[in-house]
């Protein structure tokens, strides 16, 4: 369609435009509150133009006024959804007083942002809805850096600030979603470029959680899964700050020692059961030979097996019992 194919051109045009307001505004007299935010989080210079980081001011129609003089309609400005549409039809900017984090894809267009608020507030981070440019279950960000660094695996992690702070510390393969629950698409986008994804996400039991769910989609993508729980600071970001120096070290060591996907499903049950009393022995060994019996590989099977009944001074063929049953009982 010529019509949606034109409109999409102007919004991404749109997009590069706000882009550039921000960043300029963030380096101006004007932008002040922002850089200090920046400063704060121990961001240099030379990352916050890498990633062009932003500021939107207060205003109600700065952005609004400044896309019009470079020829912008209003209603371009409401598709792209950098502004919405007051009662009187008039556009408003839609982001205010917030450090702005541009979204780009793998052609290098800008084509969302999202925008962080500097102090308390909700909501914490807003984003651009979808447009006709951009879907944020279709996308990654900075995975227009993150695909040349994507060998031997590609870092999965919550938020924008971990991963600015990880590509500042040199872990350019670095990723995060855009605020929801991974969807299948961005766990294929991720195995497009690499066969081994760590998942780095917050250490509290919100990121976890998001953690084990996003499990079993980048298995079914054919990604092979390992999980990193940063032990330190919440998540990857307060981790390396609160290392300093030694942050990219401290986090290379937990990169090359993390466990797999079952290991950390099988450690996660052990933290949550009493194993030292028969019943909870039991108990863990039942939802242990739960998570194998989810697994597909028999070789994989094997191996776990084996590994549980060792550590319980039980046979393996009593463990592989009951993984059988409990996958025959699934079909
Ligand atoms: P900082 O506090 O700046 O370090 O942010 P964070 O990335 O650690 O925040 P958090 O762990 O709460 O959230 C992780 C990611 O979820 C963020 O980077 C956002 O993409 C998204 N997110 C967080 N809060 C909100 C919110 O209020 N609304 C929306 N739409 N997304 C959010
Ligand atoms: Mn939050
Ligand atoms: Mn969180
Ligand atoms: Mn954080
Ligand atoms: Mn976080």
């Amino acid at each position: 369609d010529r019509g949606l194919a034109k409109l999409r051109i102007r919004l991404y045009e749109l997009n590069r435009e706000a882009a550039r307001y921000y960043h300029g505004v963030l380096l101006s007299a004007q932008g002040r509150a922002g850089m200090e935010y920046f400063e704060k989080r121990a961001l240099a210079p030379k990352t916050i133009s890498r990633f062009g980081l932003g500021y939107a001011p207060s205003d109600r129609f700065s952005l609004v006024n400044y896309l019009r003089k470079k020829g912008f309609s209003e209603q371009e400005m409401i598709q792209a959804n950098v502004a919405f549409s007051s009662r009187n039809g008039h556009a408003i900017d839609r982001f205010h007083d917030r450090v702005m984090f541009p979204i780009i894809d793998l052609r290098g267009n800008v084509i969302a942002f999202g925008g962080r608020i500097l102090g308390q507030g909700e909501p914490k981070y807003l984003n651009t809805s979808d447009t006709p440019i951009f879907s944020k279950g279709r996308n990654l960000f900075a995975m227009n850096f993150a695909k040349d660094y994507a060998e031997p695996y590609l870092v999965l992690c919550e938020g924008y600030m971990d991963v600015i702070a990880l590509h500042q510390a040199g872990f350019q393969n670095a990723v995060a979603g855009l605020g929801t629950a991974l969807t299948p698409e961005q766990a294929r986008l991720i195995a497009h470029y690499t066969k081994e994804v760590v998942a780095s996400y917050d250490a509290d039991a919100a990121g976890q959680k998001a953690a084990s769910r996003s499990i079993p989609l980048l298995r079914e993508a054919g990604l092979t899964v390992r999980i990193l729980v940063v032990p330190d600071g919440k998540d990857p970001d307060e981790f390396i700050r609160t290392h300093g120096e030694s942050g990219h070290a401290r986090f290379q060591q937990l990169l090359d020692s993390c466990g797999n996907d079952v290991e950390y499903r099988l450690t996660k049950l052990k933290k949550d059961i009493n194993v030292q009393t028969p019943e909870g022995k039991i108990h863990y060994l039942n939802e242990a030979a739960a998570v194998l019996s989810a697994l597909d590989s028999d070789i994989e099977r094997e191996v776990y097996a084996g590994k549980l009944a060792d550590e319980a001074g039980i046979q393996r063929a009593a463990v592989l019992q009951q993984v059988k049953m409990l996958r025959e009982k699934k079909q």
